[in-house]
Parts: C-alpha cells; structure tokens; sequence
C-alpha cells in the first residue's frame, strides 16, 4: 500500500509548477521543486512520532538511524505488510524509475512528502535519504528537535556531484572536536567534499607511522606566525611551540563522522612545492640539503622537494601507501601549486633527471613528478587530483584538475577531457575580505556574500564539456584565522551563497530570493553556535536616480533620517523610491532595518550631492553614473560604457547660472590628468539656456579649459566628441576657477 502512496505522490507532484518564494521556512540550499499544500494541516513532530526504514536497503537504515537520534527518536525496521501509525517519518525506497528526474546526480535525489499523518522521504540511496532529513531538518524552527512540520511536497537533487569545501588545517590547526562541528556544517549545507589540507610550509598535520618526525617535529613551529598576536590562539605544546597533529585514529573516526554525514574527505599531500615542514627533518629530499626550518610567515618559498632524488619518490609513495588505507575518497589531492624552480635549474640531480628522462625544463620536471604519482595512486585505485598549476609541462592523462587561478585553467582541461573542479579566487577563496572596511584582517581580496552566489562553475566552458566540470568548491587558507572563532566567521554566511550555487538549477537561483531566505539560515547558525558574520544592515548607495538603500535582508522594512538624528521606529519608512536632494548639498543620510520588530545597526553615509544635474548621450559603467564628474572632487568620476563617437555630449546643466572665472574639464584614467579614456577630439561649450552653444576650448592631452566671455551667463557646459576614438572615456571632473 505504501508504494502506491508515493507513487501518487511523484506522480501529482510533476504537474505542479514550482513555487519561486515558498511561505515555507527559508531552505538553503532552494530545492529543485517545492509545493507547499495550503490549508493542509502540518505535522506535529514530538516524542510520540515513531521513525520507519524500508527494509533492504542500507542507506535508508543509516539515514532513518541518524534523524532519529537526532529527534531523539527510534528508528525501527518497517515490517513488509505492516501498518504505519499515524504520526511517523518513513525511509522509503521507491520503485525503480519513479523518482524521475532528469540526468543529473540521481544518487542524492529525494522526495520528501510531508502530510498531517506522514512525513516521508524516499530515495535510492543513503546521500538522498540523507538530504531529505536534512531538508526536513530546516522545516522545523532552527535547532528545534521537535515542532510542526508545513504539509509540503519537495523533489529534489544536486546540480553537481562535487559541492566542496576545504580547509587548510596547516596554517593553523584546529581540534577534531571543531572539525566534526566544520562537517556538520557542510552537511546541514548539503556539501558532500571536504579537501583537507594537511601539510605544508608551515607544518606538517598528518601521522605517517613510517616517518615519525613528520609529526614528533615537523607538526611544530617555534610560535604563531604571520605577525599575529600569540594569544589569540591556544594550539601550543607543553614545549610553547605551535601547532598539532592528527594522529590515524583520529582520522579514521573523521573519516567515519564525515561518512554518516554523506562527506568524503579528500586529503591533500602537497608536492613537490609547500614542503618547508616535512624537509626540515627530512632535508635529504630537498635539492640543497638544507638545514630548514618550519615556516613561520607565508608565501611561497623557493625551497621544495628535489624531484631529480629518486628517494624522494619513495618517500612520497609510502606517504600515499597509508593515505590511501585512511581516506576512502575516490581523489587524492596532491597539491602541485606555487613551486618555484629555482632550485631545480641549478640542482644536479634535477638536471641529471630532465637529462635522463628527456625533458625540455624544469616545467617538465613538475609534470614528470605529477605523471608518476598519478600511475602511483592509480595503482591504488585513486584518482589524482591537483592544483592547476599541474596543467604547466603536461596533464597525465587521467589527472583532474582544481582550478584556482580562475576558471581558464578548468576550461582548458575540461576542453582536453579532464575532470575539473572550479574554485577561483575571485568568487570561492574565502580568506578574502567580506566588506571593504570594518572587517578583522585577512589575506586582502574581496569577496562578499552575494560574489560568491554569482558563481557559476560552468560559466565559460563549452556546453558539450559540461560533464567534466564536477562541480566548484570555496577554499578556507587560514594564515589570518588563528583560531576556530575567527574561521566560522570567514565560512559563514558565505557557505550558504556557494552551497546553493552548487546544488540549485542554475535558473532557481536568484539572489534576492536567497537573500530573504537566509534570515531562517542566520537563526540555524545561531542555533548551531556557530559564530557567522552578521549581516550589515544596509549599503546606502548613491545613483544617478538618487540615494537608495540596499539591505542585507531584502525583506527588511528600513527607516531613516537625514538631519543627523538615529532613526527610530517612528522615523520615516523608505518606500523604494530613491530620495533626492538640492544640487551641492551636504546631507547626512542615517538608516537602519527593523529585523523582527527590532531595531539593527544605524549605517550613516554623508553625501555630497553634484552641483549640476549631468547627462550623458553614452551609458555608464557601475557606479560612475554622469553627476560623479561635478561633485568637487577629481577622485570620484563619470565613466562612459564606451567609446565616444562623433556627437557624443555630456551635459551639465547648473541651477544658479555662472557669469565669471574659467571652466576646466578633465578626462582620463589619471587624477593628475590624462592616461588612457580622455577625450581625444572634442571641444568645451557653454550655453545660456541649454539649446545654443558656444565652443569656448578644444581638448588637448584630456583637458580643456576656457574663459567665460564678460556679460555671459553660463547655465548649461557640455563636452562634446568631433571625432570617433577608440578609447572610452572618463570625465574626472568639470571645475570652476576665478
Ligand atoms: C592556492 O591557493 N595556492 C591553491
Ligand atoms: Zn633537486
């Protein structure tokens, strides 16, 4: 009886459109489909509320075990022919074929069906089930073990196989306690990878039992580093040197946590460069012998392991021989980044290696040692992943790459049939700054929450490469992150932006949506004490149109003053429209949102609004809308979106008329005046009413400057282009002089 049930269930839910902006609690990541059942009573779970698995089928055992304990429930065995109680959450396997969905990653599909008398989540597999209890999870209040649960169908699967993570545990180390809280964190996400970095310049985190100094000595720095202040972290030895390591045991149990959770840890063994810790006890395998010693400070440094050593291979495979026994991962990451060949060109083992192996350089000599890992942990039965520096002197043929240095890197690896995994900078590397001011120090970069929810992994690939991209990542290098505190910060909210990117269709995901979602996902935070960046309140920006308010929280009802008071609940309420000033006034514009019927944080900005009102016959690029250029300053300016063409004007047109002094018109990249974007051909014109114009200067080198003639009113000033160039134009600025 139940499997028809369920049946009829997928079965009405295809014909169902989706609904973009559920009334439901705000679910990240957004499921494919969503339908919310009005007027349908909820479902009360409470302790009575009994937790059923299909028989046969491991996942939904293991699944139905974990939601559970985490209910404080019992799960038990549904008997073939049995009855389901009102009141119970049931594990069910679906007959083949009816979860329906398009090609994609079927293997972490669910339904999750919630009525008054049932909540069931069927799936084929473990990381399905998985998710549907996750999902489940996020219906409830945040943190809540127990509550009323929305009648609501939801048909879901991931857009990528790789959702990611990593984390550099080399920099700094964290406790395994913390790092079970960082996998609970990627689950409640739906992120099934954590890359785990585990050596580096900077210490070496992993046991090997073959090579006890890895971590007797090398796991050690004489203190915290990177100019940061010792106390701010608490991963000292009774010795006062810093660091840590992670013994085997307690990676297995990782290992295993991450497992019941649907994460795979992928580990990460750098070679042949960011090798500074393990060559201090092993300087054999350094191209100079040495001595070395644990890096305190960061970058790149030019001592790396001597490729041209054949002992070092055998380090590096008895390395991989106990990784590989410890990690289940179908990857190995094996680094590849940021290594200099400075010591290679003048190595005599490394030379006599590109000698006998015939190699054209030093970039051959990194993919040689690149290839024979490859067949080393291929051997193994693993797949070699690696930094995109791998694609410099040659891919080994079965290799993936992980491209960080922008996507170009991916993409020319998905074009040769490489697997890839895109993680650039600009959007995934989340040791970059989340505003531009105001924030605790960090590796510099700017990446703020709704950058990251602009990734897109397949952006610029090849719609027929689009299987290999296996999906993107965001990166956690930890340098400035001295303790776990610091790192929860820099992870979230972002992991929630880059966990919809890659789980959503890409045309469900809308950051406006998600950005009201997420106020539900900021209470799950605080519920899991993790310590998230809140949001800021409100961005007040100044357009063309005027000043507009851009809130974190979409939905945030704002008020605001512009006498210089704190608004208050009974300030003014902003209806959308942008708010204008007098030409040339100073205005101090003070806003805040009222979240849940509190009051947030004031956000002040003074403006200066532009003495004139500008137009422009061309458009504009961001923010340098045409009134930047008559606001007093040479720093803000108008940026045209593109060349000037013969006729092409921008016009200022001035409240009070001027009738002395000289009017000077600057353009170009520079402050000082010229560089690139000036205006080649054109002349400065004045006019008495805005209709007839009179030249008063010819541009020369991006300027023009000319008199007012005596007895003339000045009302309106314009540029205008005689020519067709092909640079575009910035108008720094148009000044008056006595
Ligand atoms: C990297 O950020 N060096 C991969
Ligand atoms: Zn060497």
């Amino acid at each position: 009886m139940k499997k028809t049930l369920l049946l009829a269930a997928v079965a009405a839910f295809s014909s169902v459109a989706p609904v973009a902006f559920p009334a439901l609690p705000g679910l990240i990541p957004l499921p494919v489909q969503v339908q919310e059942i009005a007027g349908a009573k909820p479902f009360l779970l409470n302790t009575k509320t009994r937790v059923f698995y299909a028989p046969g089928n491991a996942g939904a055992k293991a699944a139905a075990q974990f939601c559970a304990e985490a209910f404080g429930l019992k799960a038990e065995v549904l008997k073939p022919h049995g009855h389901c109680d009102a009141g119970a959450i049931i594990f069910d396997v679906p007959a083949a074929g009816t979860l329906d969905f398009a090609k994609g990653n079927e293997a972490e599909a669910y339904v999750l069906a919630v009525s008054e008398n049932h909540i069931e989540i069927s799936a084929e597999n473990f990381g399905g089930f998985f998710y549907g209890f996750q999902t489940l999870s996020q219906l409830l209040p945040a943190g809540a073990k127990s509550g009323t649960v929305p009648a609501c169908k939801i048909k879901d699967m991931p857009r990528f196989k790789w959702r990611g993570m990593h984390l550099d545990s080399c920099r700094h180390y964290q406790d395994p306690e913390w790092i079970k809280k960082f996998i609970d964190l990627l689950a409640s996400q739906k992120l099934n990878t954590f890359h785990w970095h585990l050596t580096e310049d900077q210490g070496w985190r992993i046991e090997i039992k073959k090579y006890p100094k890895l971590t007797e000595s090398a796991a050690w720095r004489k203190g915290i580093g990177f100019g940061l202040n010792p106390a701010d972290s608490t991963h000292y030895n009774d010795k006062g040197q810093y660091g840590g390591f992670y013994t085997q045991e307690q990676i297995k149990e990782l290992v295993k946590y991450a497992a019941a959770r649907n994460v795979s840890i992928v580990p990460e063994i750098e070679l042949p460069g960011h090798a500074v810790a393990a060559l201090s006890v092993y300087p054999q395998f350094g191209c100079t012998g040495g001595p070395y010693e644990v890096m305190m400070v960061g970058g790149v440094s030019d001592e790396v392991y001597c490729a041209g050593n054949e002992a070092v291979y055998g380090f590096w495979q008895d390395i991989f021989d106990e990784v590989v026994e410890l990690f289940p991962s179908e990857f190995v990451h094996v680094g590849g980044d940021e290594c200099p060949k400075k010591r290679w060109k003048t190595c005599p083992k490394c030379q006599a290696k590109i000698k006998a192996e015939g190699l054209k350089d030093e970039h051959e000599l990194q993919s040689y040692v690149i290839k024979r890992m490859e067949k080393y942990l291929a051997s193994k039965g693993k797949r070699l992943i690696g930094w995109d520096e791998i694609l410099e002197g040659g891919l080994p043929e079965r290799a993936s790459v992980m491209s960080w240095r922008g996507a170009a890197g991916g993409i020319t690896a998905a074009n040769a049939g490489h697997d890839v995994v895109m993680t650039p900078t600009n959007f995934c590397y989340f040791d970059y700054s989340q505003a531009r001011s105001g924030e605790p120090r960090s590796f510099g970069g700017f990446v703020p929450l709704e950058k990251v929810y602009r990734f897109n992994p397949t952006e610029g690939v090849p719609a027929d490469k689009h299987a290999h991209i296996l999906g993107g990542q965001a990166n956690l290098w930890t340098e400035y992150m001295p303790n776990e505190k610091h790192m929860e910060y820099m992870i979230a909210p972002r992991i929630s932006a880059l966990a919809e990117v890659v789980w959503t269709p890409r045309e469900r995901c809308n950051w406006d949506d998600f950005s009201t979602r997420i106020a539900d996902q900021y209470k799950r935070f605080e519920a899991a004490g993790i310590n998230y960046r809140k949001p800021e309140g409100i961005v007040i920006k100044e357009t063309s149109d005027g000043v507009v308010f851009d809130p974190d929280l979409k939905n945030a009802k704002i008020v605001f003053t512009t006498d210089g008071s704190e608004p208050t609940a009974e300030s003014a309420v902003w209806t959308g429209t942008p708010l204008k000033f007098e030409n040339d006034k100073t205005v101090t514009i003070k806003a805040r949102a009222i979240l849940n019927g509190k009051l947030a944080r004031v956000n002040a900005k003074t403006v200066h609004m532009p003495k004139a009102k500008v137009t422009s016959t061309m458009g504009t690029v961001d923010e340098n809308f045409p009134p930047r250029c008559i606001d007093g300053t040479l720093a803000t300016i108008y940026w045209a979106d593109r060349a000037p063409r013969t006729g092409d004007t921008v016009t200022a047109v001035f409240e009070k008329p001027q009738t002395a002094g000289t009017i000077r018109a600057v353009t170009g990249k520079n402050e000082t005046g010229g560089g690139s974007d000036r205006l080649v051909n054109g002349v400065l014109e004045i006019s008495p009413d805005g209709n007839a114009w009179t030249e008063i200067a010819k541009f020369s080198d991006g300027i023009a400057e000319g008199k007012i003639p005596a007895g003339t009113r000045v009302k309106a000033v314009r540029l205008r282009a005689t020519g067709t160039q092909s640079e575009w134009l910035v108008v720094r600025e148009i000044e008056f002089g006595k």
